[in-house]
C-alpha cells in the first residue's frame, strides 16, 4: 500500500448489497468478514444491506469498525409514506450513512435530482452522510454528454446546501454502463470523471472542501482491478456491488 501515507482523503471502501441477502445470510457473512478484516485502519469500510437487514448487520458488526449504511431514505421525518423510511429511522437502527440516487434508483425507480437533493438534506440534518450516486449512461458518453450529464446531477443533486453541509457528504461516479457488467471504467476514465467532478465542487463550494471531497468509484469493481482504480490520486474508494457478496472478494478488495 505504498503511497496511502501521503493520501489526504481516508478512503472508504463501500460494499452495496442490493436486493441481496436475508439476515441469516447477513450474520453468516459478517462472521466470515470481520476477521478478514480487523487489521484494516487504511480506510473506512462500510456496508449497505437492505432495510431489512440493517439491525442485524449493526449487530453483527459490533466491535469493528465497519459502518453500517441504508441503500435510500425518504426526506420526511414521519408521515402517512407507505413503503418509505425515515432519516431518524435509519440513524436509530444504527446506520451511519445512506446511498442516495444510486443509477437503479434512478433507472428503475424515478429518482431525479430533485428528490436526491430533498433526500441529501433530510440525511445531513439527521446526521446521516448521505453518499451520492451520480454517472452516466452509454447512451450519453458515446454522444459526448458525459460531463455535462455530471454537471446536471451535481448540481441538481446538491442544491441549495452550505458548503458546511457540502463538507459532510461522499459521492460516488458510477458510469452506468460499467455497473453489473464487468466492463470497468479504466482508472485514467474514472480518474477523469473525478477530477471533473472535483472541479465541480471546487466552482460551486470551496476549493478546501473540493479538495477533502471524497469520491468513490463504483462499476464492476474485483479485487483484480482494485489496485490499478486506487493507484490514481483522484480515486478516493470503492463503491462494490457484486463483489461486496462475498466476505473473501470484498476482504480482498479493503486489502488491496
Ligand atoms: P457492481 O460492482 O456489481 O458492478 O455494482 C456497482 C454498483 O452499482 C455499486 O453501487
Amino acid at each position: 500500500m505504498a503511497g496511502d501515507a501521503s493520501r489526504m482523503r481516508k478512503p472508504v471502501i463501500a460494499g452495496n448489497w442490493k436486493m441481496y441477502k436475508t439476515q441469516h445470510e447477513a450474520r453468516d457473512f459478517f462472521a466470515a468478514f470481520k476477521p478478514l478484516v480487523a487489521a484494516a485502519t487504511h480506510c473506512e469500510i462500510v456496508v449497505a444491506p437492505p432495510f431489512t437487514a440493517i439491525a442485524a448487520c449493526v449487530e453483527a458488526a459490533k466491535g469493528s469498525t465497519i459502518g453500517i449504511a441504508a441503500q435510500d431514505v425518504y426526506w420526511a421525518n414521519e408521515g402517512a409514506f407507505t413503503g418509505e423510511v425515515s432519516p431518524r429511522m435509519l440513524v436509530e437502527a444504527g446506520c451511519r450513512a445512506v446511498i442516495i440516487a444510486h443509477s437503479e434508483r434512478r433507472q428503475l425507480f424515478g429518482e431525479t435530482d430533485e428528490s436526491a437533493n430533498r433526500k441529501v438534506k433530510a440525511a445531513l440534518a439527521a446526521g446521516l452522510t448521505p453518499i451520492l450516486c451520480v454517472g452516466e449512461t452509454l447512451a450519453e458518453r458515446e454522444a459526448g454528454n458525459t460531463q455535462k450529464v455530471l454537471e446536471k446531477q451535481f448540481r441538481g443533486s446538491l442544491a441549495a446546501l452550505t458548503p458546511a453541509e457540502f463538507s459532510r457528504i461522499i459521492m460516488a461516479y458510477e458510469p452506468v454502463w460499467a455497473i453489473g457488467t464487468g466492463r470497468t471504467a479504466t482508472p485514467e476514465i474514472a480518474a477523469e470523471a473525478h477530477k471533473f467532478l472535483r472541479g465541480l465542487a471546487a466552482n460551486s463550494f470551496t476549493a478546501e472542501y473540493a479538495a477533502s471531497l471524497r469520491i468513490l468509484y463504483g462499476g464492476s469493481v474485483k479485487p483484480e482491478n482494485i489496485k490499478g482504480l486506487m493507484a490514481q490520486a483522484e480515486i478516493d474508494g470503492a463503491l462494490v456491488g457484486g463483489a461486496s457478496l462475498d466476505a473473501a472478494q470484498f476482504a480482498a478488495i479493503v486489502n488491496y
